[in-house]
């Protein structure tokens, strides 16, 4: 049995969590940043690792509580070193380090991404242990960062075989929604407006497929389009552009019309890309086992409900995460430590934090 303690702090949600075996979260605590970054309209790295230094002790403390451990029964310290925001990495893998070098414990750096591609197989606390991943998968990662298709052979094993050539479809979630003056976090509000509205009551938005095989993902046209049909026709050039209108000129049946048009679209380009990868995967003989899904995006009604049709028509298993465990939290990192850790695969005190996926060793 192993039990590991995660950290996560790789941008705005300070987060740690006990797991037991990777699979099962004994505790799993995450404090949000939101309020904080709110009256910026998006994370501002400074104030999201000030914040990270000021909770980051009670966090841990309150992870170990709630699953009713000490520090001395923990087998090793676990956290994201990478990709994110460095100042924000710096706090965890610091508070890391202090502990696994204080107690002596093996410490694990896990890479954030993949362990997205994790998070569908852990329990919440008190919740029965869901069905186990099978590999090969094709792997989905949506959140503020990424947007990329993964042929994943294992827990810690997993190639890119398609990502965004510009936003992120969550960063292209919290644009819209700042463009419809939905709130903030964007896109879970932009989500709930969507699912008031009725997308055929206004002309489609574009769906960006690229090349006919291609498995890259584009947002940033759905983006434009969206901004246009808000405000109308740009005036003027660089700094010097204004528009004609505003979300305040539009009825709110209309703007939560055309959030369902902006959610149609981005998922539908999602999912016609989930099936291309499908199905170039069986050309290759490679055929998926199932489909794994994560990152903030797989908490997306639209994405979780026809992801499921998906797999229901191509009687392939979907996993998608709980939806505590969709957005940023500490029990994928100690869960997906848990196999860095019976392959060998530990860290030394120099481990780095670093903004991008590169191991660096
Ligand atoms: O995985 P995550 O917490 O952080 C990153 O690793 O980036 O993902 C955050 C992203 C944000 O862009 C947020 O707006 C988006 O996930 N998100 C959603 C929903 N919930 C969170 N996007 C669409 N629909 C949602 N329900
Ligand atoms: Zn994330």
């Amino acid at each position: 049995m192993t039990c590991i303690l995660g950290i996560e702090t790789s941008c705005d949600e300070t987060a740690a969590s006990v797991v037991q075996d990777g699979l099962a979260a004994r505790s799993n605590v995450i404090a949000s940043q939101h309020q904080l970054h709110r009256e910026y309209g998006g994370v501002v790295p400074e104030i999201a690792s000030r914040a990270h230094l000021e909770r980051i002790s009670d966090i841990i403390e309150q992870a170990l509580d709630d699953a009713g451990v000490s520090m001395s029964d923990i087998d090793a310290v676990a956290v994201g070193n990478r990709p994110g925001l460095i100042g924000s990495l710096l706090v965890g893998v610091s508070a890391a380090k202090s502990i696994a070098w204080s107690m002596g414990k093996p410490l694990i750096g896990v890479d954030h991404v993949q362990a997205h591609l994790y998070a569908a197989a852990i329990a919440l606390p008190g919740k029965e242990v869901p069905p186990p991943l099978s590999y090969p998968a094709l792997g989905l990662v949506v959140s503020g960062g990424h947007s990329s298709l993964y042929h994943v052979s294992g827990p810690c094993d997993a190639v890119t075989i398609g990502s965004t050539i510009d936003d992120a479809v969550g960063e292209a979630y919290d644009k819209a929604a700042v463009i419809l003056d939905a709130g903030y976090p964007g896109g879970p509000k932009l989500d709930k407006l969507a699912q008031q509205g009725d997308a055929s009551q206004v002309d489609p938005l574009p769906r960006s497929m690229l090349d006919a095989d291609s498995l890259n993902f584009s947002f940033s046209g759905l983006k434009t389009a969206l901004l246009y049909r808000v405000r109308g026709k740009p005036q003027g050039r660089g700094s010097d552009t204004t528009f004609l209108k505003s979300a305040a000129d539009h009825s709110p049946e209309e703007l939560a019309n055309l959030a369902a048009a902006f959610q149609q679209a981005a998922v539908d380009a999602v999912i016609k890309k989930i099936e291309r990868a499908l199905d170039q995967l069986s050309a290759k003989n490679q055929p998926a086992q199932c489909l794994i899904v994560g990152g903030g995006v797989s908490a997306n009604s639209a994405l979780r409900r026809r992801s499921l049709e998906l797999g229901e028509a191509r009687d392939l298993p979907v996993h998608l995460p709980p939806m505590p465990l969709c957005v940023d939290n500490a029990a994928m990192i100690a869960g997906l430590a848990h196999h860095l850790l019976i392959n060998g695969q530990c860290d030394t005190l120099d481990l780095p934090a670093l903004a991008t996926s590169k191991r660096g060793r």
